[in-house]
């Protein structure tokens, strides 16, 4: 059920936002620890739509691998574009394309792209078969679609840490409420199936924060995020105070700074070649 209706929520929103705080978390990606699946399959002179692309951190180390090869970021809204923009001059790429347009209408006729990629965009689109639909749709015979999305109840982390746990039911009943799906990851093969895309293969990659490094750099990331305005408004829809919000943000940080501290996030995997 869509709670958007329910809870007045703007359907379709996108639950993180953009602020500095989030951007830099996205900023840490690259396509070695993002798509590694996907990169055996990449080859000099492919054309490349990353759709959701964020920051576009992925989207350039792609733009490296398939050069001379064009690679476009997509996003619905401008704001990671501008980061996006800037990164691609900083690292010299003057070729990749960043484009606003909606995954559940790609803005592209058919068959345009190589490789058609999405990296945790699924989970937050009000009909992810409908957007797997699209990326077959502007993908080449031969070509390749590829996705990969995390599942937050599949997520685990040592010490267990009360608030963290609050954290993250506040935040699974905000994203449904915006019309994503936390729990994508469990759910690819059969959004996948719905979609009719043939012939995919599926796997599975995890992230983890176990070093005292990694652990205060997420640790210390997510505390940004949920004080971050998003987080604390959509939580306050939700019934969650400001001062139930700073507790999770504490939480964080006890967590990022403990000497046991252990994060780790499952991601699936879907990888189709078109017939
Ligand atoms: C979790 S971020 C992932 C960004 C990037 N793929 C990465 O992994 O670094 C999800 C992104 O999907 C974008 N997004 C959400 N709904 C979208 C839509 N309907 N069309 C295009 N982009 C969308 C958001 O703006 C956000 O930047």
């Amino acid at each position: 059920m869509n709670t958007s209706v329910m809870t007045g929520e703007p359907a379709g929103r996108y639950t993180h936002g953009h602020a500095r705080a989030v951007l830099a978390s996205h900023g840490a990606r690259t396509a070695a620890n993002s798509a590694a699946y996907l990169i055996p399959h990449l080859s000099s002179g492919m054309a490349v739509l990353d759709v959701g692309c964020g920051p576009g951190t992925i989207t350039l180390d792609l733009a490296e691998i398939v050069a001379p090869g064009v690679v476009t970021g997509l996003e619905r809204v401008e704001e990671p574009l501008t980061s996006a923009r800037l990164t691609a001059a900083a690292r010299g790429d003057h070729t990749t394309r960043f484009e606003q347009g909606d995954a559940m209408h790609l803005p592209y006729p058919d068959a345009s792209f190589d490789v058609v990629h999405a990296h945790q965009v699924l989970q937050h689109l009000m009909d992810p078969v409908g957007a797997l639909r699209e990326m077959m749709r502007v993908c080449r015979p031969g070509g390749w679609i590829a996705a990969r999305d995390a599942d937050y109840a599949a997520m685990t982390w040592y010490p267990e840490i009360r608030e963290i746990d609050g954290w993250r039911s506040v935040y699974s009943r905000i994203a449904r409420a915006n019309g994503g799906e936390p729990g994508a990851g469990r759910r690819m093969r059969a959004w996948s199936r719905a979609a009719g895309i043939p012939h995919a293969v599926f796997s599975t990659s995890v992230w983890t924060y176990a070093t005292a490094e990694e652990c205060a750099w997420w640790g210390n990331g997510q505390a940004n995020r949920v004080l971050g305005a998003t987080f604390v408004q959509q939580a306050a829809q939700h019934g969650i105070s400001a001062e139930q919000v700073r507790a999770m943000a504490t939480g964080w940080r006890e967590w990022g700074d403990h000497p046991d501290a252990w994060f780790s996030m499952p991601h699936a995997e879907l990888l189709a070649r078109m017939p």
